[in-house]
This record gives C-alpha cells, sequence and structure tokens, in this order.
C-alpha cells in the first residue's frame, strides 16, 4: 500500500516546515513526513526549505547569514495570518515532536545552492541522538552529498531527489548505490516504470501528488510513498480506493 509523506509537513493547511505542520500531519495520521535542514551562521540546523527566508518570514536575506537566535525571532507563518509567531523550527524542535510518533521521517539536506560544510555530520548524529535511524530516509538533490553520507556509514536509507528527466534513473541510481528514487511526478509516467525500479532494488517515492487522479494512478501503480501538501486528502482517498489496489 502506498504510503502518504506529508510534503514540509501539511503545509496546505498549516505554514510548511513549522511545528504546527508537522503536528497537523500527526494529527490527519499521515504515515510519514518529509522537510529541509539547513546551517544557521552558527552552525545550528534548521527545518526550513529556501535558501533565503523572504518568501516563508517576514524577514530578509539568506538563512546561513542568520544566528539562530535571530532566525528566530522571524514570523515565519508563511501567508497563513493565524499562525502569526510561528518560528522556523529546529531540526531537534522537530525530532522532539515526531520521535513519540510511528510517522516515517524524509529529511531533505538543502545543499544543492549552498555549500554546507559538515551538514551531512550533523544530521546523522542527531539522528541518533534521538534514536531514529530507523525511521528516517536522508535525501538530497546533492548527489555527492548522498556519496559523503554514505562514506559515512549513516545508517539510514537514502534517497535520490533529482528534478531533470534522467534516461532510465533506476539504473543510475543502482550504481549510486542509494535506495530509493525521489523523482517528479511528471516522470512517473507508468506502472512499467515503478517495476523497474523495484527490481533494482529501489522504492519510489514521487513528490509532489496533490490531485485526485495523479493521487488515483500513483496508488494504482504501486509507488511506495508519495509527498503531498494533502494529506489527509490523500488518505482519504487511499481508503476510498483500498479495495481496487
Ligand atoms: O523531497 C521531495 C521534495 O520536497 C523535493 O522538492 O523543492 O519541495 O524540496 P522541494
Ligand atoms: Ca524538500
Amino acid at each position: 500500500m502506498t504510503q502518504i509523506w506529508a510534503h514540509r509537513g501539511a503545509r496546505a493547511e498549516a505554514p510548511e516546515n513549522t511545528l504546527p505542520a508537522f503536528e497537523l500531519a500527526i494529527e490527519q495520521q499521515a504515515d510519514g513526513v518529509e522537510f529541509d535542514v539547513q546551517f544557521t551562521a552558527d552552525n545550528e540546523l534548521v527545518v526550513i526549505h529556501d535558501e533565503t527566508v523572504a518568501r516563508t518570514t517576514d524577514g530578509q536575506g539568506r538563512v546561513v547569514a542568520y544566528s539562530l537566535a535571530q532566525l528566530q525571532r522571524l514570523d515565519a507563518s508563511a501567508g497563513k495570518p493565524e499562525f502569526a509567531g510561528v518560528q522556523i523550527p529546529t531540526l531537534a524542535q522537530v525530532l522532539e515532536v515526531l520521535a513519540p510518533t510511528k510517522l516515517e521521517l524524509n529529511i531533505e539536506l538543502k545543499n544543492s545552492v549552498e555549500d554546507y560544510p559538515g551538514l551531512e555530520e550533523a544530521v546523522v548524529a542527531m539522528v541518533a541522538e534521538f534514536g531514529l535511524a530507523d525511521r528516517v530516509v536522508l535525501s538530497s538533490f546533492n548527489h555527492y552529498s548522498l556519496k559523503k553520507l554514505q562514506s559515512l556509514g549513516a545508517p539510514s536509507p537514502i534517497g535520490m531527489l533529482y528534478s531533470d528527466p534522467l534516461y532510465r534513473p533506476w539504473r543510475y541510481a543502482a550504481k549510486l548505490g542509494v535506495d530509493a528514487l525521489h523523482p517528479p511526478a511528471r516522470y512517473v509516467t507508468s506502472a512499467r516504470f515503478v517495476r523497474k525500479a523495484h527490481a533494482a532494488g529501489l522504492a519510489v517515492r514521487p513528490w509532489i501528488v496533490n490531485g485526485e487522479r495523479r493521487l488515483e494512478r500513483t496508488f494504482r501503480w504501486g509507488v511506495d510513498a508519495v509527498f503531498t501538501d494533502y494529506p489527509a486528502r490523500a488518505l482519504a482517498l487511499r481508503d476510498a480506493v483500498a479495495d481496487v489496489y
């Protein structure tokens, strides 16, 4: 059965990558959550998607230019006034909320634009501190970073994010030695795609799957999980078609 993973938390209804978005995903009984990790100027791990703060907070400038204290003074309600005052959380704050649950966690290292030396080590150490390695999937668009995670002996499975139309991505991913494909949903076009990936030992988790038609066909094709902004909708649809797939 396809798992439903809340993309940046339940971000359609709560500010993305904030504690309320993760709490809502838990409440809605999502199977997992996805979120993005970066470094502050003082090398603290924070959960935020963009490399700049302008879109989701009332501040300006690069995430890495802020200390944690400065960053947490920003309002991260991301255009949702009912959440005014919500902060950008640290990775530790997010893990504290998720650790007591059964949810799977996909931690995306956001290190394709900013370099963030040491990000891999810091994330792996934090996951170990919370004893969550067996519920975590690590991913990145930066495939050098995926190799770095492997070289560190990171015990969590690794998902290969990509955004360009790779030819036979299961071959490249198998060569890279990762555990899953995390492709844009538009590239997962057939059951054959999923079969090929599975035959190469790879899980398939497309992003971002919001519409009912696309959700239904990914369920039918047997993808392992979908990242969605609407976990409640996806869960309801999955229940409705459970007898069929
Ligand atoms: O991990 C899936 C998805 O989150 C990747 O794209 O831009 O939302 O981080 P993005
Ligand atoms: Ca992400």
